[in-house]
């Protein structure tokens, strides 16, 4: 499988490494592409010879890639999503938040239309494979996602907006936000992908309560899960250690996306899928 990167940052560069080390059989690194270059080059030169660094998204997807795994940020899926899946490429997207939202809202039913494949790993959370069985029969009655992070890793303009509150002056946990999946997204764009995969997963971004709660006795990020319909109800904790160079990005994160890979590109068992 030819696999492009779209987004050398803390996730697409964790993601080159695995590749490069040749943890996900199958999988060939055919370009990358990232919009501060430096970032690309530093990326393609952890294989021998060098992966090609693409210059624009054209370049990209003239590498003749299948697949191209956006580890980038919810504007570039706005920007490329539609012109990836016409040059006849399979999308796995990072930026989840991006589809709640026109025009990456269309890209679900583009690829339906296209006979393209749509990717969306569990990311940060897990239990994705029960919520979406659970909602097979559409008969999840309530969806609820309590996020609580250290304030430093909230965004302090987010934390002023929101509680008039620097991340240093919050000296107890202290509820940041309550409302829809949507709007979640909307308010803290980098920080709830999580938020969009349960709402895709479950009963969508309108339906689906989002609680972000800033904690200053925490130093990881906890996010739990809760899940109530006709199959009985689910609870689920996951506690991210942060990714070393982006504390807003999980270990797991980039583990869901190689373990995604692994499925994609290799015959054989797919678990949960
Ligand atoms: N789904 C999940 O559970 C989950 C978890 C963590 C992060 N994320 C999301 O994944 C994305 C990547 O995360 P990260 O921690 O690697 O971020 P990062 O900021 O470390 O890296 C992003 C890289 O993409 C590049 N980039 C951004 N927009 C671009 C564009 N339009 N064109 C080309 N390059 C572009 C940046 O220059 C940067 O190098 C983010 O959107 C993040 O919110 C999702």
């Amino acid at each position: 499988m030819r696999v492009a990167l779209l987004g050398c940052g803390a996730i697409g560069s964790s993601v080159a490494e695995a590749l490069a080390r040749g943890e996900v059989p199958g999988a060939v690194l055919c370009a990358v592409f990232d919009q501060v270059a430096e970032r690309a080059e530093r990326v393609s030169r952890l294989f021998a010879p060098a992966v090609p660094v693409a210059r624009s998204i054209e370049e990209l997807l003239g590498s003749g890639a299948e697949l191209v795994v956006e580890a980038a940020s919810q504007q570039a899926v706005q920007q490329y999503g539609e012109r990836i899946l016409r040059a006849g490429c399979d999308l796995l997207v990072l930026s989840v938040g991006a589809l709640l939202e026109p025009p990456g809202q269309e890209l679900p039913a583009e690829a339906v239309r296209l006979g393209r494949r749509l990717y969306i790993p569990s990311g940060g959370i897990a239990g994705i494979d029960g919520v979406r069985a659970a909602a097979f029969r559409g008969e999840i009655e309530t969806v609820v996602l309590t996020t609580r992070k250290p304030p430093h890793a909230l965004s302090p303009e987010t934390l002023v907006q929101h509680l008039q509150l620097k991340p240093e002056q919050i000296q107890q946990p202290t509820q940041v936000y309550e409302g829809s999946a949507r709007e979640a997204v909307r308010h803290f764009p980098a920080n709830i992908n999580i938020a969009a995969t349960l709402s895709l997963a479950g009963i969508g971004p309108e339906r689906t309560l989002v609680r972000i709660i800033a904690d200053p006795t925490l130093s990881v990020n906890v996010h739990e899960i809760y899940v109530r319909g006709t199959f009985g109800e689910l609870t689920l904790v996951v506690r991210n250690i942060p990714h070393p160079e982006n504390p807003r990005t999980s270990l797991l994160a980039v583990l869901s996306v190689l373990e995604m890979l692994r499925q994609i590109c290799s015959p054989g068992i797919h678990l949960g899928t």
